[in-house]
């Protein structure tokens, strides 16, 4: 029986908390249990990036060195480098027939990224991007599939729409050729979306308000620091809401049993909003002061980044051409009354 996980992360810059709780907490759960592919989606990264390419170098060294501090092991795991997988883009291809226009104009995580990041001219690469994510997906399905196999994909829940997707497509390439796919499972984090330390975007990079894994404790305190708190709260010892309180919600995060202290002491207004937040600080950074130390001696070390990707990829790599040779197979791609041998495989 192959219990398998695959999910990914674009590789567009240092990881956040927003990442730390919405993914990277879900995948330490997970790891011991699962055969796991960690994906450093640097193609995906490309729907954005394609005319920042130098920066994804940094980019790539950032995620993994971020992975490896908070504890994902690149001994059990496999850390994927996406460009380097070239099965993955032959899959795409074979699936973009499978999908239509309509089902990638109707996605809502596209549209809500498209406004978002307020594109105003969309690449066809972007709109095919929810394609190419099943192919990473799918290109790990257990190879033939074979009862009681799983295929997970811890995620947040923006990526349902595309984890939909691929379940359809993997539902067509079998009906239409074979049944080649398993068809993969969600698993969605606990803390769904963590808001910004202003109340009300999703926390990202792109805002300049994220509190970095790398960040120092010092720059920790003073993005804290700078977060809004209930806006009726005026003067201090009047009575707040910690209900409406962007802080407090990660007091409820970061502190869990704390926190109830914590609203007592807002709400009867003898709990000023600088100590409250001088609280949280400091629970965020006893969290990250592992990390940190890992990242240091990561960074004294710096050849092992190279080399936990060339082993990662070079396991995925092995599954996808086994994958890539059934659905060329199952399609009839592989001509075998042509005798096309040299020339079909993918070495
Ligand atoms: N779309 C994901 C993100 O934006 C990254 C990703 C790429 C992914 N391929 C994947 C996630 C496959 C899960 C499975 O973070």
């Amino acid at each position: 029986m192959v219990k398998r996980i695959l999910t990914g992360m674009r590789t567009t810059g240092r990881l956040h908390l927003g990442h730390y709780v919405g993914a990277l907490e879900n995948w330490l759960k997970l790891q011991p249990d699962y055969d796991c592919y960690f994906l450093l989606a640097d193609v995906q990264a490309l729907t954005t990036h394609f005319d920042r390419v130098a920066s994804l170098e940094d980019s790539v060294r950032q995620v993994v060195i971020d992975w490896l501090s908070v504890g994902l092991d690149p001994v059990k795991s496999s850390f994927v480098l996406q460009s380097a997988v070239i099965e993955y883009f032959e899959l795409t291809a074979y699936f973009s027939f499978l999908a239509n226009m309509g089902e990638l104009e109707g996605n809502p995580t596209l549209k809500e990224e498209i406004n978002a990041l307020g594109m105003s001219k969309v690449n066809a690469g972007f709109m095919m991007y929810p394609i190419s994510q099943a192919a990473d997906i799918l290109l790990f399905s257990p190879i033939p599939p074979s009862p009681g196999d799983e295929l997970l994909i811890p995620v947040g829940q923006d990526q349902l729409p595309h984890i939909e997707l691929t379940s359809k497509l993997a539902r067509r390439f079998n009906k239409l050729y074979g049944n080649t796919f398993i068809l993969p499972k969600a698993k969605l984090s606990e803390v769904p979306r963590l808001t910004d330390l202003f109340g009300d975007k999703k926390m990202g990079k792109s805002y300049g308000n994220a509190i970095f894994l790398s960040d120092d404790p010092l720059a920790v305190k003073d993005k804290i620091k700078a977060g809004i708190t209930d806006p009726n709260k005026a003067r201090r010892g009047d009575p707040g809401n910690p209900d409406i309180c962007p802080i407090f919600s990660y007091h409820k995060i970061f502190r869990n049993h704390g926190a109830d202290d914590i609203a007592i002491g807002c709400r009867s207004g003898k709990l000023p909003c600088v100590e409250c937040k001088g609280v949280l600080a400091q629970a965020v950074n006893e969290k990250l002061d592992p990390f940190r130390d890992k990242r240091v001696r990561i960074e004294a070390n710096p050849k092992i980044i190279g080399d936990v990707i060339a082993t990662g990829t070079e396991r995925a790599r092995l599954i996808g051409r086994e994958t890539i040779n059934c659905v060329r197979h199952y399609m009839h791609l592989d001509y075998p009354s042509l005798s096309l041998n040299e020339i079909s495989s993918t070495e």
